[in-house]
């Protein structure tokens, strides 16, 4: 399956890792490499082809990254895009320029080679997106133009060397025949097959968890988000109880979160899994702390250390399973360089050197909607698979200032209820994150002939593709009138409501 694939060499393009979807949504496997990777390692996977990303360098830059010119050697086809086709262009001896303007927006290609692979079933003219600085000015030796702009040699190829460039963007839908145009690169010159699905994904992975743990034991973190609960799931198919699951009530967690995961999966799939009560523990740690650095850090302690005094109880598990997906493993080989820290993952960072787990990830090679699809396959509900993402800390960045069972169970209750009427009115698929945030501020408020005087709370619900920006969601007004109603009337603890109208940047999605 892996043989079939497509590599894309990575020069710090932000969309790397969008070139990798868009040949796996053709039923292709890619992987993203950094420019630094050894060529061997790249050889030894067999690609069909090689997908050169774009960059914000100039190939003249002092450092600017570059490739060992031998990759080109060994008759797999390239296609090289925006910086890739500079560089390209400047190892094989032909002119790059800055441009006096950068490029940015849709341009207009005019197809010179219709006949090209590349271009089979696209019409002669057509728009595509470019962004750039440099252009190519003389092309190299042995390279002719294929297509080209009104300012800018835009396509180019080596038939002999079976070299292909863009200097426009083809993974971006801004290009309009940009999709058609890398499935030809993929099918028509590479010639690969379509054997990539989640199908196939789960009995080769199943196999290989099998062959890789053999009779021994595996432990895994379950935090009820998707990626662990998918791994548990993955696992679960291929060992059974040789796997163990670690799942810790932090007295943190939304309204049933406990009751839930253990019905789904202990119940449903057969889980082996230990649901640890450790609510008293984390609430008295958290007693008085009120600063939200301090109590992130005494959560994230705590957590860890309850999993390693439950990890150390079952003493003969060899494997520390997690639910680790491939966005993250890329972002931890950036093109900064071979140096650049791996970040660690919660629960391996904390982990005594001395346990000595071997590390399954099972997921390290799947982006998170081929995770939701593969959660999807193997049973587990929409509901859980398409839930929002929860942070770690949980409800303990949440309730504003300093924490208590009380506050948590109030905020509980409140964020039940907007996550309720969201998934009754059909929205809870359209925001990308809701929640309710509980402050520490009391005002006044009448019910019935009573004076009150309870907590405020504040509704957030954000948009956003990669949440590193996100704008607030423009729920109706009705809607957001009858959660109001319902919170106010049926939440003892709460008297008065706000919705939260910020977007990030300047605010976060969570508030603390
Ligand atoms: P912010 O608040 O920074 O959140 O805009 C962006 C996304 O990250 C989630 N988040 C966390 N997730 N541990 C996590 O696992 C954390 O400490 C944490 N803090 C924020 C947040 O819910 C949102 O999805």
């Amino acid at each position: 399956m892996k043989k079939n694939s497509i590599i894309i060499i990575d020069f710090g393009s932000q969309y790397s890792q969008l070139i990798a979807r868009r040949v796996r949504e053709m039923g292709v496997y890619a992987e993203v490499l950094p420019f630094h990777e050894e060529i061997k390692n790249i050889l030894s996977r067999e690609p069909k082809g090689i997908i050169l990303s774009g960059g914000p360098a100039s190939v003249y830059a002092e450092g600017a990254p570059t490739l060992d010119k031998n990759l080109f050697d060994n008759n797999i086809p390239v296609l090289g895009l925006c910086y890739g086709m500079q560089l390209l262009t400047h190892l094989f001896g032909g002119e790059v320029a800055r441009a006096d303007k950068q490029e940015f927006g849709k341009a207009e290609l005019l197809i010179d080679d219709a006949k090209n692979a590349l271009y089979e079933n696209i019409p002669n003219k057509t728009r595509v997106w470019m962004s750039h600085g440099d252009h190519v000015t003389r092309v190299a030796e042995g390279f002719e133009v294929i297509a080209h702009t009104d300012s800018c040699i835009a396509a180019v190829v080596n038939k002999d060397k079976n070299l292909y460039a863009f200097q426009y963007h083809p993974e971006v839908t801004h290009s309009e025949h940009g999709a058609d145009m890398l499935k030809n690169f993929v099918f028509n010159v590479a010639k690969c097959e379509k054997n990539w699905s989640m199908g196939n994904y789960i009995e080769n992975t199943v196999k290989e968890i099998r062959e890789r743990v053999g009779n021994k034991k595996v432990i895994l973190g379950l935090s009820g988000g998707v990626d662990s609960s998918v791994a548990a799931a993955l696992i679960n198919k291929a060992i059974g109880k040789q796997l163990t699951c670690i799942f810790v009530d932090t007295g943190l967690l939304r309204k049933d979160e406990a009751k839930q995961v253990m019905e789904i999966y202990a119940k449903n799939f057969d889980m082996n899994i230990k649901c640890i009560d450790a609510e008293e523990r984390f609430l008295s740690k958290l007693a008085g702390v009120s600063e939200p650095e301090a109590k992130r850090k005494i959560i994230g302690k705590e957590f860890v250390e309850v999993f390693n005094e439950e990890a150390m109880k079952l003493q003969d598990a060899d494997f520390l399973a997690q639910g680790t997906i491939y966005p993250d493993v890329i972002e931890s080989i950036s093109v900064k360089g071979p140096s650049a820290t791996i970040k660690s993952h919660h629960n391996v960072g904390g982990l005594p050197e001395d346990l000595k787990f071997e590390l399954l990830e099972p997921l390290r090679e799947l982006f998170k909607d081929e995770v939701r699809q593969v959660g999807r396959e193997l049973g587990i509900p929409d509901y859980m698979v398409d839930r929002h993402p929860f942070p770690g800390p949980g409800l303990g960045i949440r309730i504003l200032g300093e924490v208590s069972k009380e506050k948590a169970d109030i905020l509980r209750e409140a964020d039940a209820i907007f996550i309720e009427e969201l998934r009754k009115a059909d929205l809870y698929n359209k925001v990308s994150q809701a929640f309710v945030v509980l402050l520490p501020v009391k005002s006044v408020g009448v019910m019935g002939d009573e004076r009150t005087y309870e907590y405020t709370a504040v509704l957030r619900s954000a948009n956003t593709i990669d949440f590193m920006t996100a704008t607030w969601s423009h729920l109706p007004f009705e809607f957001l009138e009858k959660v109001s109603n319902r919170i106010l009337n049926e939440v003892k603890g709460i008297n008065r409501l706000a919705y939260d109208i910020s977007s990030k940047p300047p605010a976060t999605i969570e508030w603390e």
